[in-house]
């Protein structure tokens, strides 16, 4: 299997470096080939070259790899963060990654920043609608740095866009034997837009029968998440609330180091990259939490079809976090390196399934 690594910038560079070691032990163990190929696409690539992604930089991605796995981008040296745009969104929106996928499960009760919260409570996944909303960059400004600036900045919908996602949610839930899929937006507030996710959200539900369909607005799914998170198991939103939320996801099951994602084309080449950003100040510290990029490893495994080799590595990951071996965000003493190393071991003690 063909994977195209990019590291990108900042801690990015570390947790991929261990989300790598995850996958060469998978292969070990379980007798799989991967060529990984790296790429050093990201900021220093850009201050040194000009070119942010090159010309046939998409087509390379989506042609000639089964999987894409990007590490975080972000630095202050590039202030407008138009390599990240290009990298990231650009990967997101030229390979058609129309799902983007967070489960957010929570790995021990004591990372939980709610008290008395354990395991069974927080588990769930949010499906981000990722090719539309607000990340379009349809808009403008104009008088720009003047007291009469006006900047716009409009919010796409189209039936096809909210459609697809909305339905991958109730597949998925489906599939998965989860039973509620909640689809959350602000059609109070924004009826013209989300009145589309509406009008498809009815239109797809009864299709559905055996799932209890609930709409929540953004505001109030924000409340209730805190305030019960157990009682969610599929939520589908648009990009930018998909966004939000799943930051505060994140929190809820530990912190940003521990959410992992994928950018999914089911059937087609697609990309996973860990939730966290680069991070700039933790930078070549060897401290930042590499779990989420693993994760994110596991669950590209998993797109794959490598189903037992996901598997052993989120075994491996639930292993460490267990036995506090990992950083200071799991209650561990180790840094990232030390971190990944336990979680390949793990990986190449546990037994072959399948
Ligand atoms: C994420 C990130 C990105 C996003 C940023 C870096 C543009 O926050 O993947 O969640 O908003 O999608
Ligand atoms: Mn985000």
């Amino acid at each position: 299997m063909r994977i195209a690594v990019i590291p990108g910038d900042g801690i990015g560079v570390e947790t991929t470096a261990e989300a790598v070691k995850a996958i060469r032990a998978v292969g070990e163990v379980f007798g799989r080939r991967f060529d990984l190929e790296m790429l050093p696409w990201g900021a220093e690539h850009f201050l040194q070259t000009g070119v942010t992604i090159p010309p046939d930089g998409y087509a390379m991605l989506r042609d000639q790899f089964d999987a894409v796995f990007i590490g975080a981008l972000g630095d202050p040296r590039v202030p407008d963060n138009r390599h990240a745009r290009d990298i990231l969104l650009g990967t997101r929106f030229e390979l058609d990654l129309y799902v983007n996928y967070r489960p957010v499960k929570l790995l021990d009760a004591r990372l939980c920043p709610l008290k008395d919260r354990t395991p069974a409570d927080v588990n769930f996944v949010v499906f981000r609608e990722n090719t539309e909303g607000l990340y379009v960059s349809i808009g403008g400004r104009f008088k720009p740095g003047t007291e009469d600036e006006i900047a716009i900045q409009e919010e796409l919908n189209t039936y096809k866009g909210v459609h697809r996602i909305v339905k991958h949610a109730f597949e998925f839930a489906q599939a998965h034997g989860r039973r509620r899929v909640c689809m959350s937006d602000k059609s109070n507030a924004m009826a013209q837009g989300h009145a589309l996710w509406q009008r498809v959200f009815k239109e797809l539900a009864p299709q559905y029968p055996g799932i209890e369909a609930r709409h929540l607005y953004i505001d109030a799914l924000a409340l209730l998440l805190i305030q019960n998170p157990a009682q969610f198991d599929v939520i589908v939103t648009n990009n930018l609330f998909g966004d939000i939320i799943t930051d505060l996801g994140a929190a809820l099951q530990g912190g940003l180091g521990l959410a992992a994602s994928g950018n999914l084309h089911p059937g087609k080449t697609s990309m996973f990259e860990p939730v966290h950003g680069s991070a700039p100040p933790l930078a070549g510290k060897n401290v930042a939490n590499p779990m989420g990029a693993i994760l994110s490893a596991a669950l590209m495994l998993d797109h794959l079809g490598l189903t037992a080799e996901a598997a052993a590595v989120e075994a491996a990951v639930q292993a460490a976090v267990n036995a506090r071996q990992g950083t200071r965000e799991i209650g561990g003493t180790l840094g990232t390196r030390e971190t990944g190393d336990a979680i390949a071991q793990g990986v190449s003690k546990g037994t072959p399934q399948g």
